[in-house]
């Protein structure tokens, strides 16, 4: 079995308010906060890369887990936007950390790529192939928003969350990862992407334009409620958990609206539904530890609770997990 034993979080400490971006863009706090949720978000100081980010969350997980050097054997790193397009930044996060010369890799799931590391990281262990696993999602989407874009540049925040999985040799213990839940569908890519800097269209032969992030708002927000709903279906099934079962509802935090649609897709009472976005908008791979943290330092979680994460993104991808609640103090 697989236990999640360690949390920790970092924000940057720059605070950006929908006033702020009232004065930027030809928006206002009244439509940010209706449309979306969201009242404020962090961004990350220029020179501050997402590697930076993910190191200080990391460290903050292993120290909840009461890990040091050497107990961990490989670094899972969840992101959109790495340190660079080559190498991974994993690698250079675990050197950081002082982990040695652990396995370390990239994961490019877009907003569900912190449940697709989770599923990876469970896989190892799984595998044997490692004890202690360094879950990380790690986010600046700061640097790839399109100045010019009043939807996008509204909606992300920066951030970082990470957990450590381990080998959990007694069942039903607290923190037990009971299953995940994958999928994709390719033929929906262009609703979230960055058109330019991959060899489809190389950065030397895109515009300006191309090289920041894009989205199809209303189009992303139909298919995100059926995929998180029936991906979260199909993972209760497979674990046997029934809807009322869930104590929470920990959805990717992308917009409050999606949230209220996917709790009433699943029939989950509403206060259920763990909301942070509010506070951090949407930060896409770093989203649902940044909630889980939040919502344990608010006391929402007891030992033992029945936890649903779901999360959609770009790919399209989409991804669900089921934990109980571990007996941790995030950091
Ligand atoms: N301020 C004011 N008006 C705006 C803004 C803004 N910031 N952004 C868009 N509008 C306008 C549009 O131009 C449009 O005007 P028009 O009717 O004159 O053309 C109007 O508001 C309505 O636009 P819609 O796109 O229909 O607005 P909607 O209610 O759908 O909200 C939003 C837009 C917030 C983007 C919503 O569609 C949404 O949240 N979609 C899902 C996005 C998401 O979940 N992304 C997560 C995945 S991303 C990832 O994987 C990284």
């Amino acid at each position: 079995m697989t236990a999640l034993i360690g949390l920790g979080t970092y924000l940057p400490p720059r605070e950006v308010t929908n006033a702020e971006l009232a004065a930027r863009f030809d928006t206002s706090d009244e439509w940010i906060t209706a449309r979306t949720g969201i009242r404020t978000r962090r961004w990350a100081d220029p020179g501050t890369a997402t590697g930076d980010l993910a190191v200080a969350a990391g460290e903050r997980a292993l120290k909840s887990a009461g890990l040091g050097p050497g107990d961990v054997d490989a670094v899972v790193l969840a992101t959109t936007t790495p340190d660079h397009p080559c190498p991974a930044t994993a690698p250079d996060v675990a050197a950081r950390l002082g982990l040695g010369h652990v396995a370390a890799y990239d994961i490019a799931a877009v907003c569900s790529g912190f449940l697709y590391a989770l599923a990876v990281g469970h896989g190892q262990i799984a595998a044997g192939q490692a004890r202690r696993v360094l879950v990380i999602g790690a986010e600046t989407y700061s640097t790839i928003l399109d100045p010019a874009d009043r939807t996008t540049g509204v909606i992300f925040g920066d951030g970082a969350g990470a957990v450590v999985l381990a080998a959990e040799p007694e069942t039903g213990r607290p923190g037990a990862l009971l299953g995940v839940d994958l999928g994709s569908d390719g033929a929906l890519r262009d609703l979230i992407r960055i058109p330019a800097g991959g060899s489809r269209l190389p950065a030397r032969d895109g515009a300006a334009a191309d090289r920041y992030f894009t989205m199809q708002g209303t189009k992303v927000f139909q298919q995100a409620v059926v995929r998180m709903g029936d991906s979260a279906t199909a993972l209760l099934e497979r674990i046997g958990w029934r809807r009322d079962e869930v104590d929470h509802l920990v959805g990717h935090q992308a917009n409050v609206r999606i949230l209220a649609a996917l709790a009433r897709y699943l029939k989950i009472p509403a206060e259920r539904a763990v909301v942070n976005l509010d506070r951090v908008g949407n930060t896409s791979a770093a989203s649902i530890p940044l909630a889980l943290a939040d919502a344990a330092a608010q006391g929402r979680f007891a030992v033992g609770d029945r936890v649903l994460m779901t999360a959609f993104g770009g790919g399209l991808t989409w991804a669900s997990a089921a934990i109980t609640w571990p007996d941790i103090h995030p950091c």
